[in-house]
């Protein structure tokens, strides 16, 4: 039997999967923000009659649903990869990777929901709805990302401490960035392409940030993992604030500002932590260090 070609490997594929999970979340952002969430005729699976769509909106949201389908194969088959593959995953791998599979359906019910199911249900296009699909999303994206990272152990090239300093770095970067693209922005519109660029922005941080607190919580460490963790949750809570889940009222908009300078001041303290700090003898996990 082959084994396929030599590049592909298990965590190339889940980490390919997660990256394409990133951008399905940029996309539905991107429908809702345009506005073109019921422009397929609020008919699914089909859309506007037919297998395409029939105008611009349409197109938006068809293509959603596009990569949503070809995104949710592509997380089955890292599921199945982990359980009946040849190579040795880890437990944690699996169950992380099953259960953003068991997730997928989920969201895509949530998804026929929010466009009415070819009008059966009225009230689906609603905001209990899209706060289910908004955050099922982020799940599936955020069980993948840990999948990837565990699915990496022991592969990296570069020691622990200097995979830390770049993930804390670029988290902290991502949390500038993802504030000057967020709607407390003073400078840049919360345009719809806008909004797609926060989102791709956040989430790359909160990924950053996620390995940040795994792989200091190897070194041992307590305090810094448990900073910038607690960032990466205000990061997802500074996500839920961009969305019209809840009323953005002039309080609401004070608090967002409290969770990027909080999350922000968070990852500093881990980064600062970080001075002088000295590498550890490395023992790889399971072999060979090749990515
Ligand atoms: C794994 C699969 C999917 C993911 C991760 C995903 C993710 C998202 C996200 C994050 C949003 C933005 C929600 C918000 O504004 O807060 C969205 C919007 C949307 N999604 Fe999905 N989606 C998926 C599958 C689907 C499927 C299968 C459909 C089928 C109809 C669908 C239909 C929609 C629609 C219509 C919107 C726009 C809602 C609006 O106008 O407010 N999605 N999606």
């Amino acid at each position: 039997m082959t084994r396929g070609p030599e590049w592909l490997t298990f965590r190339r594929y889940v980490a390919v999967t997660t990256g394409m999970a990133l951008t399905l979340i940029s996309l539905g952002i991107y429908t809702a923000a345009t506005g073109a969430g019921l422009a397929c005729a609020q008919q699914w699976p089909l859309c506007d009659g037919g297998v395409l769509p029939q105008s611009i909106p349409s197109f938006i949201e068809w293509f959603h649903r596009l990569w949503a389908m070809i995104t949710g194969f592509m997380i089955l088959g890292a599921a199945a990869w982990s359980w009946f593959g040849r190579d040795r995953i880890a437990s944690r791998t699996r169950y992380a990777l099953t259960l953003a599979t068991v997730l997928t359906p989920l969201q895509a019910a949530f998804g026929a929901i929010t466009v009415t199911l070819n009008g059966a249900l009225p009230g689906g296009y609603s905001a209990p709805v899209h706060a289910a699909h908004f955050l099922t999303g982020f799940s599936i994206f955020a069980l993948l990302t840990y999948g990837t990272l565990l699915a990496y152990r022991g592969r990296f090239s570069r020691g622990t401490l200097s995979r830390i300093r770049v993930a804390v770095g670029v988290g902290l970067a991502g949390l500038v960035v993802a504030w000057a693209l967020s709607r407390l922005s003073p400078v840049i519109a919360y345009s719809p392409a806008v909004q797609a660029l926060f989102y791709a922005a956040s989430l790359a941080t909160f990924g950053a940030l996620l390995a940040s607190a795994m792989w200091l919580n190897e070194r041992g460490e307590i305090a810094a993992p448990a900073a910038v963790a607690a960032a990466a949750t205000l990061l997802f809570v500074g996500m839920v604030f961009g969305r019209d889940i809840v009323l953005y009222t002039a309080a609401v908009r004070f608090v967002n500002w409290l969770v990027f300078a909080l999350a922000t001041a968070l990852t500093a303290g881990a980064a600062w932590s970080l001075r002088g700090a000295e590498p550890e003898v490395e023992r790889p996990v399971y072999g060979s260090t090749d990515d």
